[in-house]
């Protein structure tokens, strides 16, 4: 039942600190380390692992995307992120030390279900991350980790890709704690910062009037058809998240792109008036991924888009060129785009709100996509 929320979707952006928190629940132990025995997959044979390979479909795959940014930096093991329906089609090299992830909320979809009988027919590990239990993918895989996000009813999915994030941290966290990497230290850190991320979620969510001020000004706008989306780095896949919710639940012509390609095309699209959702990375840590960023929000305002600007409470670096700016908590560059989607999924279903749309079943879309 929506629990006197106005649409499922409403329901499921605001359950979304309890979804974190219940992901975590039980699989961090009281000196921090991970214990995901449920992975069982054994540790001589993670330890083994020479790739890991994730595949997925829509918003599954822009968590699979954040993975790879995470599984790199903190296991060192090359990490590949494809599209389940691209991967099951071509002949991707995989074997025993392959670990395959399989991403998926509702645990049918076909594609991604094709491309998990094809990694185990080659002889991979597969690992499925999965919020539905019982379902085929979980089924057919090696090995599961469970998100617990609670159904999702709402065509969009939100609270599923937040624990699916979770989920991946999780899985490159324990990759990199079974094999010993010299990210040590900075594991434990992670782990005690993903232990907050919930409150930090709920606070985004207690600031969102603004979000939702800006959204139905613009879906009153005549005209306004298009919305842009930039990031970089793990900021990338938050942009095509926030121009995927928005073109699902809008009907608007909404893309993402990663900020470094903008001079090699995007940037003649930019016109007067033109909204771009801008993902900043915090200004600690990757300090160079800021500073480009920041740059790339100069070069688009200079051509007139109208900037709509998301960055760490407290980054005083954008504030003159942020037409509007939405802050969020500080967290590590890699944890940020559980807190950056937020705001993008509430812009998204406030627009489509406003213009009438029926948030919880978009038109020509079905929650689970059980054929090709
Ligand atoms: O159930 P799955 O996670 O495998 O579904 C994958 C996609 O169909 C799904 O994420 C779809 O893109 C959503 N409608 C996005 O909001």
């Amino acid at each position: 039942e929506k629990s006197g929320y106005a649409s499922f979707m409403l329901k499921e952006i605001a359950e979304q600190p309890k979804a974190v928190a219940d992901t975590l629940l039980g699989r961090i132990d009281s000196s921090g380390l991970l214990t995901l025995d449920e992975v069982r997959i054994p540790v001589s044979v993670l330890r083994e692992v020479d790739k890991v390979v994730i595949v997925a479909c829509g918003t599954a795959y822009h968590s699979g995307m954040i993975a790879k940014y995470a599984i790199e930096h903190w296991t060192r093991i090359p990490c590949e992120m494809e599209l389940a329906s691209e991967f099951r089609y071509r002949d991707p090299i995989l074997d025993a030390r392959t670990l395959v992830v399989a991403v998926s909320q509702s645990g049918e979809t076909m594609d991604t279900l094709m491309a998990v009988r094809h990694a185990r027919e080659q002889g991979a590990h597969v690992l499925a991350i999965c919020n539905t239990n019982g379902s085929t993918i979980p089924r057919e895989s090696d090995a599961v980790l469970y998100t617990h996000a609670g159904p999702e009813v709402a065509v969009a999915s939100t609270k599923a890709f937040l624990t699916q994030l979770v989920a991946c941290y999780l899985v490159a966290l324990y990759l990199g704690q079974v094999r010993g990497t010299k990210w040590g230290d900075e594991i434990g850190d992670v782990v005690r910062e993903l232990s907050e991320i919930s409150t930090q979620v709920e606070d985004v969510l207690d600031t969102m009037e603004p979000v939702r001020e800006l959204a139905r000004g613009l879906a009153g706008e005549a005209g306004m058809n298009t919305v842009l989306f930039l990031g970089r780095h793990v900021g990338y896949p938050v942009a095509l998240e926030g121009a995927l919710k928005l073109k699902e639940l809008a009907y608007m012509h909404a893309e993402g792109f990663a900020a470094g390609e903008l001079k090699h095309g995007p940037i003649a699209l930019i016109e007067k008036g033109l909204p771009v959702v801008v993902v900043v990375p915090s200004p600690r840590g990757r300090s160079v991924l800021h500073g480009k960023i920041v740059s790339n929000i100069q070069e688009i305002r200079a051509r007139g888009a109208r900037t709509l600007v998301i960055a760490e409470r407290g980054d005083t670096a954008v504030v003159p060129y942020a037409d509007h700016l939405v802050e969020i908590p500080a967290t590590p560059t890699l944890l940020q785009p559980l807190v950056a989607t937020v705001p993008l999924q509430v812009f998204a279903c406030e627009l489509a709100t406003a213009r009438g749309n029926e948030v919880d079943q978009p038109r020509n879309l079905a929650k689970s996509v059980t054929v090709e």
